[in-house]
Formats: C-alpha cells, structure tokens, sequence
C-alpha cells in the first residue's frame, strides 16, 4: 500500500480503541507542550504554532514526519514514537486548540510591505486556497499568524524540494515565485490577524 493510501485509510477508519480526548489533553501537556506551548502558541521562532491548526492538515503531517517523508530532527524523534491511534488522538487534540493571537509586535507592521504582501499573496492563489484571512481548514494549514522564519523557511523548503509536501499544491505554487516575495510573503502571513470572527 502506498504512502498516501495509507494515510487515507487512517484518517478513514473508526477510532477503534483509542484513548478519550481528554487523555490526548494530557499527553500533548506531557509529550509537546514543552516545544509547542501548552496552548498551541510558542514563541520558538521555528517551532510552529499548532492552536488553531485543522486536525487533517495535524494528521497529514504527523503522518509525514513518522513515514520519514517530512524531515526535522526534533519531530522526527517524536512522530516515530507515534501509533496510528496517536496520530489520530493528537491532530484530533490539535484540532480543537482555538486561535491564539500573536502577540503585539515591538514595531508596527510596515504598510509597503504588507501592501506587497497582499498582492502576492492574490496574486499566486495563496489566498485562494489558505482562504482570505489565510486560516486555512481541513488539509490546508492556517499560516495567519504563524512565527516569520518557520513561515520563511517552509516556503523556501518547498521552492527548494526539501519539504515534500502531501500532495505537489505547493511546490507548484511556489516554484515560479523569486526567494525575495517568499520572504515578503512570509512577513505578510506572520502579520495577518486571521479572519475577522478569529476562526
Ligand atoms: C523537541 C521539540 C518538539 C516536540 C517535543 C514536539 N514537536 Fe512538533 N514540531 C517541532 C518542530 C521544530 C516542528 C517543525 C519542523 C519543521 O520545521 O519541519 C514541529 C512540527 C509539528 C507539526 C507540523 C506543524 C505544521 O505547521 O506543519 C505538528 C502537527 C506537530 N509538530 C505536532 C507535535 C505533537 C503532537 C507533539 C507531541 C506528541 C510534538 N509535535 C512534539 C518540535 C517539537
Ligand atoms: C492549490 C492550493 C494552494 C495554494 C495555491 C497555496 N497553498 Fe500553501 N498549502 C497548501 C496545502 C494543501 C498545504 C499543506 C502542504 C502539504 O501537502 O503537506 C500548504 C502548506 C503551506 C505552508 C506550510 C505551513 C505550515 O504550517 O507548515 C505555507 C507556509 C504555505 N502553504 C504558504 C502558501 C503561500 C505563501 C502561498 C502562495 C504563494 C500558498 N501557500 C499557496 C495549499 C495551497
């Protein structure tokens, strides 16, 4: 069975003897909260933000890292450790984490910046599938608020080939973009509320 067709099965089947949420609750606080903040939100520049994440897009990407099609030394480590069951208790964990804003930048947002952003961002589709207010949903990632250099270094892994993604959605839409607009996309996305009801 390939890869891919495994995962759809995962995420398919009954959670057949799995651990109540509330468990997850507590071996998240164990196991992740110490790299990913209790509440989903670190401020480790490149550890990112889970709250507020879809739990598809959780368990696609627990799914990689544990396959070895995603790389990272830190994650790696743990998603080895991970049964199908804990991939699922886990992004379904994930998956209930509320939005948590970033906190007040030291300095304003610069408005060129942000304005060149936008247009990228419109005009590369990136709001297209990330949604207007780049929150995301099932196996999309919400990339509003998420920290500048996680955003920058994923986006030039996916120009590059070295993030394989679960499907080719972002090698595709980033191949053609210049290593610099990445960058300005990068900034615009970390700088982005998210939609207006915080969803
Ligand atoms: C030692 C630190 C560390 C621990 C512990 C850790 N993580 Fe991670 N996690 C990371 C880092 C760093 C990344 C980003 C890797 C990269 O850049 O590719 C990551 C990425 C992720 C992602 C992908 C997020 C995205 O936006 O693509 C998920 C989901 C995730 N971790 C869930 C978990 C869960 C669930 C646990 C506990 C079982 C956990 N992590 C424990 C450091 C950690
Ligand atoms: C065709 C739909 C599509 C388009 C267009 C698209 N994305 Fe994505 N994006 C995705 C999907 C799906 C993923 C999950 C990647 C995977 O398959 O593992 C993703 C992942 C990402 C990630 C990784 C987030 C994380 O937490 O690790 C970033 C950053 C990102 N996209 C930014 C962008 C930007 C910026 C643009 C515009 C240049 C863009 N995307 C355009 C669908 C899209």
């Amino acid at each position: 069975m390939s890869g891919l067709a495994a995962l759809a099965l995962l995420v398919a089947s009954p959670h057949a003897g799995s651990q109540p949420k509330a468990s997850y609750a507590q071996r998240f606080a164990d196991l992740c909260a110490a790299c990913h903040g209790a509440n989903g939100r670190t401020d480790q520049s490149l550890t990112p933000v889970l709250a507020g994440q879809p739990s598809l897009y959780a368990i696609t990407q627990l799914f990689l890292f544990r396959e070895g099609r995603r790389s990272n030394e830190a994650m790696t480590a743990v998603a080895k450790t991970l049964t199908d069951d804990d991939l699922r208790g886990f992004s379904d964990f994930i998956g209930t984490l509320p939005p948590v804003p970033a906190p007040p930048a030291a300095t304003p947002p610069d408005p060129v910046r942000m304005m060149k952003g936008r247009a990228l961002a419109e005009q590369h589709k990136c709001l297209f599938c990330h949604g207007a207010g780049l929150a995301g949903g099932q196996q999309v990632p919400r990339i509003a608020g998420q920290h500048e250099e996680y955003l920058r270094d994923s986006l030039r892994g996916f120009r590059a080939g070295t993030r394989p993604g679960y499907t080719q959605a972002m090698t595709a839409a980033v191949s053609q973009i210049p290593v610099e607009d990445l960058d300005i996309l990068a900034y615009f996305a970390a700088r982005s509320p998210g939609s207006a009801d915080g969803k």
